[in-house]
């Protein structure tokens, strides 16, 4: 159960009830102290002032009429109106039982939704840099939040895979004998990538060859769409084992690249022109929108075909979000990508609107993210000052992640040392990317997010192993159910209970606002609370039956959730550290 959002709704009939406007928001949050209860009620004094009453009348009215009956065990009163409420143990208790016995750790599901998620999106012909990093496992993250939720997510891989530099590229494959190519890697891609951009900008007849080849594989010609298919393949096959070994759950059927959306442009074009949307411009077809203007003040305008016909990452992005909400039916499409793409979506979406090309009550968002930074606070690159390749990033992590290993451990075997060196070193690197607020940029600092101390994935993977030996200590098979009921009699569990019960809260609140770092918050502040408690109830050597069974059920719950909630985010855990 929600208890924020099942508080929130008992104390809104009250405060209605008392008087309030039916639109009132109210405003429920956890304590930050026991002393102050489980969780606060603010807001009161200007609600009072709004209806013109004095706060103490106001506060007893709502009293007089909530009912919480065996769920709250008082409501404090502090200064003229701020309500601490304290949760009845008992109904706490109840809770925890429902969790353990039900799937899902007792979570169900308000509505489900059909939800788009645009994640990842490497470019063809290119490595997948530390750029793509947060994009890929922050969406990935999302994914499996809404995907444990209950909701039918569609993954969305919107691969660059489409434009005139494929032209180009096929262009020289011709001219260096390479159009059997099998066997190239994707680091040659990109040095040919290179050296073709260098031909088709010093050779002019290279530069026409490669323009027509544009029009050839737009046109479906045959050899052009053989070598285009290649460079696709040999880009995402690398690419998908980046994935793999990252546990990002993108599979191939989840690419929907840029390519996908040609054959509708034409349509589009000739239907916002019929619309009066778009106009002709310059030879070019643009569309002017009321909310777009540059800093001179003057509507500049979209351009969503070029005067040579071409079409543009506007024109496939507004193709894109049609398929996703006619086709798909999606009610809800979140596109995670870089904060300097906000203007380029709001102009896509609001011509996609004004074109009714999607439902009305469809929620487009764009989860903006910031970059990452090397320690010298500039983009993170190498120390010659290239762009930084994933697949160094992921081999430098397990490296460091084995030395670590072996420092503390020096006897593992090779078998086991390998294991856990990709988990650690693997979840280092992605824990430290979602454990940060996406929206702001963050330096990247290996000592940091290898660290066994903090908020980091070795911490959290350890303390997950720490709850598991509990169990192994007292041969209780994890797994099992434990009998007996679950009676939370003293501070300690009463803490560690009601934070283990926020769960729900807090991936609801993960899913709502794309925001995993919220989840690393909470999982951390479970794993402090669960030392603590470990510390002051002794779980092995207790003889009180049901002060043991308490223990044992608070374990197993946090167990679980660590677990669960960890997964939700893309983190392994190990069994033993
Ligand atoms: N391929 C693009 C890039 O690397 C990202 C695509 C994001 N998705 C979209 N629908 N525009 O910048």
């Amino acid at each position: 159960m929600n208890i924020q959002n099942f508080l929130a709704q008992k104390i809104y009939k009250s405060i209605i009830l008392a008087g309030a406007p039916v639109n009132y928001q109210v405003q429920i949050r956890k304590s930050e102290k026991l002393k102050f209860g489980d969780y606060q009620v603010n807001g009161i004094m200007t609600l009072a002032k709004k209806l013109q009453m004095s706060p103490q009348i106001l506060v007893n009215k709502i009293l007089k009429n909530v009912n919480l009956n065996g769920i709250v065990q008082k409501i404090e009163i502090i200064g003229p109106c701020f309500l601490n409420i304290f949760l009845e143990p008992k109904w706490l208790s109840a809770q925890i039982d429902y969790a353990l016995i039900t799937q899902n750790l007792g979570i169900t599901l308000n509505q489900k939704q059909t939800i788009v998620v645009d994640y990842s999106s490497p470019n063809v012909a290119k490595e997948m840099h530390v750029g793509h990093l947060r994009s890929t496992i922050i969406g990935d993250a999302i994914v499996r939040t809404l995907e444990f939720l209950g909701h039918n997510v569609i993954r969305a891989n919107h691969i660059g895979d489409w434009g005139t530099h494929f032209g180009m590229m096929i262009a020289f494959l011709e001219k260096q004998n390479m159009i059997d190519c099998c066997d190239i890697a994707l680091a040659d891609l990109e040095i040919l990538y290179r050296d073709a951009k260098k031909a088709y900008d010093e050779d002019i007849d290279f530069a026409k060859k490669a323009r027509s080849y544009v029009v050839r594989l737009q046109n479906g010609d045959e050899k052009c769409r053989r070598l285009w298919h290649k460079l696709v393949d040999i880009t995402m096959k690398k690419n998908q084992l980046l994935y793999e070994r990252m546990s990002v759950t993108l599979k191939n059927q989840d690419i929907m690249g840029e390519s996908f959306y040609q054959s509708m442009m034409e349509e589009i074009i000739s239907d916002l022109k019929k619309k009066n949307i778009a106009v002709s411009s310059q030879g070019a077809t643009v569309v002017f929108l009321d909310t777009h203007y540059n800093k001179s003040g003057d509507n500049v305008g979209v351009i969503i075909q070029k005067k040579d016909g071409g079409y543009l990452y506007t024109t496939t992005d507004i193709a894109c979000v049609k398929y996703r909400s006619e086709t798909l039916q999606a009610d809800r499409v979140i596109y995670y990508i870089d904060s300097r793409q906000n203007k380029h979506l709001t102009q896509v979406w609001s011509i996609a609107r004004q074109a009714g090309y999607v439902k009305n009550n469809i929620q487009l968002e764009h989860h903006m993210l910031g970059m990452v930074l090397g320690k010298d606070g500039r983009p993170f690159k190498t120390r010659s000052g290239d762009t930084i390749k994933l697949s160094d990033l992921l081999d430098e992590a397990v490296h460091r992640a084995t030395n670590l290993i072996l420092a503390k451990n020096p006897k593992i075997s090779q078998n086991d040392l390998q294991n856990r060196a990709e988990i650690i070193g693997i979840g280092s690197v992605k824990y430290a990317d979602l454990s940060k607020n996406r929206t702001t940029d963050y330096i990247f600092d290996w000592d940091s997010m290898l660290s066994f101390k903090g908020n980091t994935a070795p911490y959290m993977q350890y303390a997950y192993t720490r709850v598991l030996s509990i169990f192994r200590k007292s041969g209780i098979n994890i797994e099992e159910e434990i009998l007996g009921s679950t009676f939370l009699f003293n501070e300690h569990s009463v803490m560690l209970g009601i934070h283990l019960l926020r769960f729900e809260e807090t991936i609801q609140k993960v899913a709502h606002e794309g925001l995993p770092h919220i989840m690393c918050s909470y999982l951390y502040d479970l794993a402090s609370i669960f030392s603590q408690f470990y510390e002051n109830c002794p779980i092995i050597s207790e003889k009180d039956k049901n002060k043991k069974t308490t223990y044992l059920k608070l374990s197993l719950l946090t167990a679980k959730t660590l677990k669960i909630g960890l997964h939700t985010l893309g983190i392994n855990t190990i069994e033993r550290m």
